[in-house]
């Protein structure tokens, strides 16, 4: 009898010509099962389930959630295996560290591993209010709001701040398939502007890709309603960032996507991957983790010395300094969505004398090793009368000693925890983590 063939995951996923990390979202959220995992616990995939990521990308290009793609492939018996008839046992399967529905991302120095056990060591405090000043990807804020505390969300990036309005201060409105519809496709009334083609031609993305940026661009303006919006360039700013080369702006390195060698199979694929399927994902991942607290959340897009108001607690996680005075320019690694964000005026903002068409821009006391220290003075002195958790690491500038001194200034109590094994997705050097506790 012919034995039908099957696929460990990096084999299904170059066969389905997907990432990796698409093949596990879509395991999770039961579209596709591995047909039986081996002894030595690789999972298999079949035939079967290749037959299924076709089905899927049929009725994606018709902009329907996944739920629904579920519900509808089950109807039609299609999902590749039987639902509830299945008498597999599955072995534990790696799941994200974290428990909460936070959507994945690729952002520098983002904290989403590390947010359980910032919340375990500080799970004992006594507060309602709490402000993450420097919010990034809102991982941290979003932890507190599933903690039932009241959450100020902030971060001087206004692509940052809309994510805070799309994940954190958002109680309940998601992108419907209408709205995705809505976004996705040439609408003939609409005079699309070609703004991205005409000025970053053969430094990000590709023509196509470009013309693609200029078409939904112009389309989220369509969205009448603030949340909405802010959940479609919340998509559209991870899909930017996931087809990136080391997720950044920082250089002109389309040539690196392009070029004809040998390299990672997984990121050739993540970045060749066409923009609907990203932002159609990073849509329904943002949709899922969208809930009330029961409290009223606000996002705020502000120097972190313009911040009014009093917080039980404030989290703080600066721009980091390496111990050799590097200091990591946010501006400079994420201009491309600041200027997405300020679309008209985007011509009049740029420095032409950076080949990457960056944006002009100060730089920050947070990137400047001989301002750090007396930033982080005024910034513990402005929030003295609240709990103060600050997240640095070992080997920076100002060093764990100097940091907790400063606080010692303010505060009475100080804690400094450490870890060890936690290592930044963008860098090997293991270096320890350090969470400061002042009270
Ligand atoms: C280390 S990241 C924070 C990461 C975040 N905790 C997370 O888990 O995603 C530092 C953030 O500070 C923001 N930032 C830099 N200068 C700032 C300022 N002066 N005021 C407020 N936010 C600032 C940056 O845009 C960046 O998102």
């Amino acid at each position: 009898m012919e034995r039908k063939r099957v696929y460990k995951i990096g084999e299904f996923a170059k066969k389905a010509r997907m990432p990796v990390s698409t093949v596990n979202y879509y395991v999770n959220k039961e579209l596709i099962r591995p047909q039986k995992v081996t002894p030595s616990g690789y999972r298999l995939f079949s035939e079967e389930s290749l037959n299924t990521v076709s089905a899927i990308r049929q009725l994606q290009a018709q902009y329907l959630p996944l739920e629904e793609i579920r519900k509808h492939l089950k109807a039609k018996g299609k999902l590749g295996f039987k639902f509830f008839q299945t008498t597999l046992s599955f072995p534990e399967i790696e799941q994200p560290s974290v428990t909460f529905q936070f959507p994945s991302t690729r952002y520098q120095g983002s904290k989403l591993k590390l947010v359980e056990w910032i919340w375990q060591n500080i799970k004992h405090l006594d507060f309602r209010s709490a402000l993450d000043a420097f919010g990034g990807t809102g991982c941290v804020a979003y932890m507190f709001k599933t903690k039932g505390k009241q959450v100020f969300y902030n971060d001087i990036l206004k692509s940052n701040y809309y994510i805070g309005l799309a994940l954190i201060e958002n109680d309940h409105q998601t992108l419907t398939s209408e709205d995705l519809r809505l976004l996705l496709e040439k609408h003939p009334d609409i005079k699309y502007p070609a703004f991205i083609q005409e000025t970053f031609r053969d430094i990000y993305f590709t023509d196509e890709e470009n013309a693609w940026l200029d078409m939904v661009i112009k389309n989220i303006e369509l969205l009448d309603n603030i949340y909405k919006k802010a959940l479609a360039y919340y998509a559209l700013f991870q899909s930017c960032i996931i087809k990136r080369p080391y997720n950044l702006f920082h250089r002109k390195n389309l040539y690196i996507r392009m070029a004809n060698v040998k390299r990672s199979f997984g990121n050739k694929i993540t970045w060749d991957t066409p923009f609907p399927v990203h932002f159609v994902r990073f849509a329904e991942e943002a949709n899922e983790s969208i809930f009330s607290n029961g409290k009223k959340e606000k996002a705020f897009n502000l120097d972190v010395f313009d911040i009014e108001g009093q917080y039980d607690l404030v989290y703080i996680d600066t721009p980091y300094i390496s111990s050799k005075g590097v200091g990591v320019d946010y501006f400079e690694f994420y201009h491309f969505l600041e200027g997405i964000l300020n679309y008209n005026q985007w011509g009049n903002l740029i420095n032409y004398r950076s080949k990457h068409k960056s944006l002009e821009h100060k730089k920050s006391v947070w990137t400047g090793k001989d301002l750090i220290h007396n930033a982080f003075d005024r910034l513990f002195n402005k929030f003295k009368d609240s709990i103060l958790v600050v997240s640095y690491r070992s080997n920076g500038i100002p060093s764990g000693v100097e940091i907790m001194a400063l606080l010692k200034k303010y505060k009475r109590e100080v804690e400094e925890v450490k870890r060890k094994d936690y290592k930044y997705v963008l860098s090997n050097n293991g270096s320890e983590e350090l969470l400061f506790v002042a009270k």
